[in-house]
């Protein structure tokens, strides 16, 4: 499979890196991540069934699940066409879960220099070769559709601020709490939304590793800012502040401000993008709720948000910054304990 793409990127980084020559286990949660991680390790080359052969002729995301299909543009597109747009919209989504992933395994073994604990330094290895299996997965299986898209462009940005943070909290918080809530949200609504036997195999053991990770933010981050310097804190709560920038700025965009992956797919499909756009506003129009089922998880505002006021990454100053950004303010946390509940039986 070949891309259009430069395919290499360098960053420079800042973070510092830290040894521990202390061995003693002060924290018996990360202990505990830690071994649970090591009993739950999986294959992705001999686990999976990869003899499962991918039907062309049905698309990854059913009809009655796919937003779009309630626009009447898109209705009026012959029925080929429609399936071709299903099929190319699933394997963008894809292609952002691989490269997002490769993220993860950076943030990851950035974790594991920069982490000060010793049981945090292991943890966030048994993470890196989670992270390592599922881009792994995720890349097998696109090899199998035959589709790549580059990465979205805000995805990129967000990920590389978090590779160049200068503190290990930021990583954290920029990975697994922001791009894994993000991540845990999409698994989730692409689980529900795929008739693939295959992907929803691998979307299954993909989030029972997740929610280890979201766990790790969840504790380690939370009890981490609790302890800091307030100057330190707000410095924290600043860049968690700009990655919930970045992320609802991505939502607000569109027209002729798509992403240059998805203008990819529109051309692969031969829709022009102001036709797409021009449909969906007339729908808008006429009442028709382009929009995924009501079983779709809202990440930024069932997960992420919450997420970030539990573990005080958002201070009373932050908070006030989000309000002057028109950022919606989500603090209800009853969606993201849910699935906190159903990850942790599925580990
Ligand atoms: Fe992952
Ligand atoms: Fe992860």
């Amino acid at each position: 499979m070949t891309t259009s793409w430069d395919t290499t990127d360098v960053l420079k980084a800042p973070m510092e890196v830290c040894w521990q020559f202390s061995y003693d286990i002060d924290q018996e949660e990360l202990s505990k991540l830690y071994s649970k991680a090591k009993k739950f390790q999986w294959n992705a080359e001999s686990d999976m069934n990869w003899d499962y052969e991918i039907d062309p002729s049905r698309p990854l995301i059913d009809e009655d699940r796919f937003g779009l299909s309630a626009v009447p543009f898109v209705q009026s597109l012959p029925k080929s066409q429609q399936e071709a747009l299903r099929a190319h919209i699933a394997a963008y989504q894809l292609s952002q879960f691989l490269h997002g992933e490769q993220g993860a395994l950076m943030t990851a073994a950035a974790l594991t220099h920069a982490v000060p604990d010793y049981e945090g330094k292991l943890y966030a290895a048994t993470q890196t070769m989670d992270e390592a299996r599922h881009v792994e997965v995720y890349d097998r299986y696109i090899k199998k559709l035959a589709m790549i898209y580059p990465m979205g462009e805000w995805l990129k940005k967000l990920i590389d601020i978090t590779l160049t943070a200068d503190h290990w909290v930021k990583i954290a918080i920029g990975m697994n709490m922001v791009v894994e809530g993000l991540a845990l949200g999409s698994f989730h609504n692409m689980r529900n939304v795929t008739g693939c036997e295959l992907l929803k195999e691998i979307l299954h053991y993909v989030m029972r590793d997740e929610a280890r990770h979201v766990a790790f933010g969840g504790f380690y981050v939370g009890k981490t800012i609790e302890q800091m310097h307030e100057d330190d804190r707000e410095d924290v709560a600043e860049f968690a502040f700009e990655a919930l920038k970045l992320m609802r700025g991505s939502k607000i965009r569109s027209g002729p401000q798509f992403d240059g992956g998805f203008l990819q797919v529109l051309q692969a499909v031969n829709i022009d993008p102001a036709d797409l756009v021009k449909g969906v506003m007339e729908a808008r129009q006429q009442g028709v709720k382009v929009k995924p089922p009501s079983d779709q998880v809202h990440a930024f505002k069932h997960l992420m948000m919450p997420a970030l006021f539990r573990v005080g990454a958002i201070t009373p100053r932050t908070r006030e910054k989000l309000v002057e950004a028109e950022i919606p303010i989500w603090e209800d946390r009853s969606v993201l304990e849910s699935m906190e509940e159903k990850l942790e039986t599925m580990a």
